[in-house]
């Protein structure tokens, strides 16, 4: 080929994802003069080979260095050392030092798949994209919230504009006490509620307020994916503890609680992220004890348990006899608007006077006039009207989903059907991979979450997990039916489900 390329490989291992590694090591060759201005690049298979990625690990690499002036491309030609090369690296450039220095670790390309699917489906209006919870927009309560900010401005006046207390704005603190009282779930005597900027920001503040780097959180295997990334980022190790049909499974949980050295059970009782299952009361009653025996605190997180289509709540572990080692999230993302940033931690007085130190550092206050418009929104009855409203479209939504799935995908797929939240989770046959479905998934204008996002293992191979909430069921039931055909079209697949 006539063009030097090193042979030192690089590190799948390390923390810095690979493209970045093959970004620095070819703006290096440039650097050093090794690659002249106006060289043609070696083709993106060569390179492939060469470094053993895959060639849209390339892609995204000279990508990186065409944005940043090391390289340019002629159309039909191929791409070329710029003639004109960038003094130095933009001192900003986040490509010329990702976190170097830093305590945070954190690997992209573990995540690249479902963020790219997420991030595309915000911009690309043709994708049908079933990976993101988010509540449906054409259901958020836009009339309601509008004129409740016009009154509450007035209402508040210049206080609308300063710092609210550290803890919360009163009025929301009591809305959401209220509301939880009204639920049957009040906050009891000795604990306590403070405002959070969403229960992502909640689990952060427990695990930088009460852990060490190298601490051991019990995750449920499959967890919700942004718990795996905090953990690993905070450099804490997330330990799995595997989930049956009905949730978390107290027996496994059992001999993981005998090596003695957890610190915290990080879990979704109600409509679990990504399985969508419920775990009963039994079991509840169960880990409440197991965790106890041996000094686990539990984390609950709540984020989903306003949108049950039937029946009344399961009870919480916070509201459980003997439920002092709990931490209870609750979020209004789901329920309400993503975008308001509100959410609410409960704990016993002592842990939530802990975890006040560390949130007032970094936080200060959360945003005054949304917790005031938020708590006028549940003393009013309209979060309560609300949620009429949206667990009616959820349930139909699912209803469709679960139908489509039903008549399009795979007999021995085995899928839940969750009582409430936003997703399902659908296990295929052991050889399809869900990896390469989401490839070929997304170039059919189609997406969903891959199985092993979930997984702290990389296992989950074969799974998949499906959002029913975005999308109107007309939508849903066409999407799901091009899904299943392209499962079909897979090797070694069975035929559809025979509707009865
Ligand atoms: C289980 C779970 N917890 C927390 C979050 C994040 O919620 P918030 O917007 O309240 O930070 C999500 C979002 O998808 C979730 O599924």
């Amino acid at each position: 080929m006539g063009v030097m390329i090193p042979t030192a490989p690089l590190n799948p291992g390390a923390a810095s994802p690979l493209y970045l590694q093959l970004q620095r090591t070819l703006r290096s060759l440039i650097q050093a003069n090794e690659w002249n201005p106006g060289m043609r690049l070696p083709a993106v298979p060569d390179l492939a080979l060469r470094f053993k990625v895959h060639r849209l690990t390339v892609l995204k690499a000279l990508a990186g260095l065409k944005r940043t002036g090391w390289v340019q491309t002629v159309t039909g030609r191929g791409s070329f050392v710029s003639d004109y090369l960038p003094e130095a690296p933009a001192l900003l450039d986040p490509d010329s030092f990702p976190f170097q220095g830093s305590s945070l670790r954190v690997r992209e390309d573990e995540l690249g798949p479902w963020l790219g699917d997420t991030l595309e489906a915000a911009q690309n209006r043709s994708l049908v994209s079933f990976s993101a919870a988010f509540p449906p927009t054409d259901l958020l309560p836009g009339d309601a919230l509008r004129r409740l900010y016009t009154r509450t401005m007035k209402e508040l006046d210049a206080e609308a504009w300063v710092y609210a207390a550290p803890a919360g704005h009163p009025s929301y603190l009591t809305g959401v006490a209220d509301w939880l009282r009204d639920e049957g779930e009040p906050v009891p005597p000795g604990w306590g509620i403070r405002s959070i900027p969403g229960s992502q920001a909640g689990l952060a503040l427990v695990l930088e307020s009460l852990t060490i780097p190298g601490d051991r959180v019990l995750v449920e295997s499959p967890c919700y994916v942004g718990a795996l990334a905090l953990i690993r980022t905070l450099g804490r190790e997330a330990v799995p503890v595997p989930v049956d049909r009905n949730g978390l499974n107290p027996d496994r949980l059992a001999s993981i609680l005998q090596k003695g050295d957890a610190k915290f059970l990080f879990t979704v009782p109600t409509f679990h992220n990504p399985t969508g299952m419920t775990l009963s009361r039994a079991r509840r009653e169960r880990i409440l004890a197991l965790t106890r025996a041996h000094g686990v605190t539990i984390v609950e997180d709540d984020t989903y348990g306003d949108l049950r289509f039937i029946g009344g709540r399961t009870p919480s572990f916070r509201s459980l006899p003997g439920a002092e080692h709990v931490i209870h999230l609750g979020s209004f993302s789901k329920s309400v608007a993503a975008g308001l940033r509100l959410g609410y931690i409960i704990a016993p007085d002592a842990v939530l006077g802990r975890l006040a130190l560390v949130q007032e550092v970094h936080t200060i206050a959360l945003p005054t006039l949304s917790q005031a418009v938020i708590g006028h929104f549940l003393e009013s009855g309209g979060f309560r009207r609300h949620l009429v409203r949206i667990r009616k479209a959820l349930r139909e939504r699912r209803d469709a989903m679960l139908e489509a799935i039903q008549a399009s995908f795979p007999r021995d797929a085995e899928v839940t059907e969750p009582k409430g939240g936003m997703h399902l989770w659908v296990v295929l046959p052991e050889d399809v991979s869900a990896l390469d479905l989401h490839r070929e998934a997304i170039s059919h204008g189609l997406g969903f979450a891959p199985g092993p996002l979930f997984f702290p293992d990389g296992r989950g191979t074969n799974c998949l997990r499906l959002n029913f909430s975005t999308h109107a069921p007309s939508v849903t039931r066409e999407a799901i039916e091009r899904l299943g055909g392209l499962i079909h079209a897979r090797p070694g697949v069975s035929p559809p489900k025979e509707l009865p």
